[in-house]
């Protein structure tokens, strides 16, 4: 079967592991304690910024990153000055501004650009925000914001609050937190929830489990006094023996996110959550950093700036800092080395499924057929390759095997993710001669 080449660069916070994620934030002590020894490490290089949505914090903290390390900066801040606006695939753009740069870091509206971007490309591209699924950078200088107070999150408490499902900052962020052994508490605007499977997705890889716990503010938030919360499986244990839904009793810290209107979002019945003046008296949040990846609109008012809790223009500020680290990981600067990012597993194409059935997917944008990839271990999952969207496949074969089952039976969790091949219609998969097997 062919595969899509793997991917250079970073696309997803779903390549993080703890290892990268722990010497990277260490790197970024070192540039924040030192600058001098790094300001020639990317001498002569070149670095290509292609924004094709509107951004002021990340694209200036990219090219700031890159300034102090010596590099240079070609840019496109305006996409209605990229060839885009003629017509041109992003495949081609890719191609094209990769022979003028040594590295791009690329925003777009679809979900999944980077990925493909990264396919043309002959050089790493970054990933400075896609669509609605991801914005891995802005979560290593989230991570780093919370590093720097805290050393190890192992443990933290850290609450994920407003447009959960259109908002790629916060869906980064889980990854991160998990993957540090940090607990995700979830405070969805209502109707704006992630969908189960990526809850699913998260769980799996960081041996997580869902549990819920319940407090007073959060009905003032979501509208439930009750809230989903991702932890270390084994920290759940211990509560199965207590009654009831427990109160959550410190937040350690809060991350709010504005509505992503501009995504089609709208929250159910005009409710959104935010942070007013009188909450922060709370014992719940007595010790809670408050994060925001701005811009942001009310659900943050400018009256708590002066709180001493208050973290997220720090936050901004982060963002050269983390930049640069991963700069220096990406152009892999031989006296900088970091540790591998685990890489997406590679997409099958395969013409049976069709299209993508994310409208926004940017396979839809560029007319291909949607590749996939297999995800979860306890459950398994069929995603597009690009933009992770759940495709709808009631069947799996094992490819060595050539059996046939249905995809929540049990056989399928035992099958290696090598040997899987997703069907839609049991016809397609017999034709290819594929035996059913009920089991
Ligand atoms: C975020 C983004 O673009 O996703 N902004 C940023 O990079 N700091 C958040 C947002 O636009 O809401």
């Amino acid at each position: 079967m062919r595969l899509l080449p793997v991917l250079e660069g970073l696309h997803s916070a779903e390549a993080f592991n703890p290892g990268f994620l722990r010497a990277f934030l260490e790197r970024t002590r070192a540039l924040e304690a030192g600058p001098a020894e790094f300001q020639d490490a990317l001498a002569g290089r070149v670095i290509a910024t292609v924004f094709e949505e509107p951004s002021t914090r990340t694209r200036l903290s990219f090219e700031s990153a890159a300034l102090r390390l010596g590099a240079g900066v070609i840019s496109v801040a305006d996409p209605k000055t990229s060839s885009a606006v003629k017509g041109e695939s992003l495949r081609d753009t890719a191609r094209i501004v990769s022979g003028y740069s040594d590295l791009i870091v690329w925003r777009h509206p679809r979900d999944g650009a980077s990925r493909l971007a990264a396919q043309a490309a002959q050089v790493p591209v970054i990933n400075g925000g896609d669509g609605r699924i991801g914005h891995p950078t802005q979560t290593l200088l989230d991570l780093y914001t919370l590093y720097r107070e805290w050393g190890d999150l192992a443990g933290r408490t850290v609450g994920l609050m407003g447009d959960l499902r259109n908002g790629r900052t916060a869906r980064s962020l889980a990854w991160g937190l998990a993957l540090l052994e940090a607990r995700v508490l979830q405070l969805p605007a209502p109707g704006l929830a992630w969908e189960a499977s990526f809850e699913q997705r998260i769980a799996d890889r960081a041996g997580y489990a869902l549990r819920h716990v319940r407090h007073p503010l959060f009905r003032t938030w979501t509208g439930e006094e009750t809230a989903r919360v991702l932890e270390p499986r084994l920290a759940t244990q211990g509560w199965l023996f207590g009654d009831g839904v427990p109160l959550l009793e410190r937040l350690d810290a809060l991350y709010l996110t504005r509505l992503q209107e501009e995504r089609g979002a709208a929250p159910r019945d005009g409710v959104y959550p935010g942070l007013r003046p009188a909450h922060l008296a709370d014992p719940l949040l007595e010790q809670c950093l408050l994060l925001h990846p701005l811009p942001r609109r009310q659900e943050l008012p400018e009256e708590l700036d002066e709180d001493p809790r208050a973290r997220y223009f720090e936050q901004a500020r982060n963002g050269v800092l983390a930049r640069q680290a991963l700069y220096l990981a990406m152009l892999r600067a031989e006296r900088w080395p970091l540790p591998e990012l685990t890489p997406l597993p590679a997409g099958h194409p395969d013409a049976e499924l069709g299209v993508c059935p994310n409208p926004n997917c940017i396979t839809r944008a560029e007319g291909i057929p949607v590749p996939w990839r297999v995800a979860g271990k306890v459950q398994r999952l069929f995603l597009c390759a690009y933009c992770d969207a759940l495709l709808p496949v009631d069947y799996a074969g094992c490819r060595s095997t050539l059996r046939l089952h249905p995809l929540h039976s049990p056989s399928v969790a035992r099958i290696h993710p090598e040997n899987l091949r997703p069907f839609r219609a049991r016809e397609a998969a017999q034709r290819q001669g594929y035996t059913w097997s009920e089991a």
